[in-house]
């Protein structure tokens, strides 16, 4: 399994399923943009975007937002991301998304 996959079954980041395909790729994408100093909404300093290791709350919660979840596994999903961010070496994540 790719690092988010084991980690959304870690933290329940999923109730019936239906969303998660896109919360994955969602949150795999999050960490590609991440590492590529992209900005978001709720970032305070533009020119200092964050990284995968000061990458806040509201920072996931933003970058996650365009998929909706019916069933509200809202906390499992950040926690999710936090997971995978803490637990795997940058260079897997980058290894695991092809670049
Ligand atoms: S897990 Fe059911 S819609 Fe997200």
């Amino acid at each position: 399994l790719h690092p988010v996959q084991t980690a959304f079954l870690e933290n329940d980041g999923f109730q019936c399923g239906y969303c998660t395909p896109g919360q994955i790729c969602a949150a795999v994408a999050l960490l590609d943009e991440v590492q590529n100093g992209s900005v978001s909404y709720v970032t305070s300093d533009l020119n200092n975007p964050p990284t995968l290791t000061s990458l806040s709350e509201s920072e996931i919660k933003e970058r996650m937002s365009g998929n909706l979840c019916r069933c509200g596994a809202y906390n499992g999903i950040v926690a999710a991301v936090q997971q995978t961010i803490e637990q795997t070496p940058v260079a897997e994540i980058e290894n695991s998304q092809g670049g």
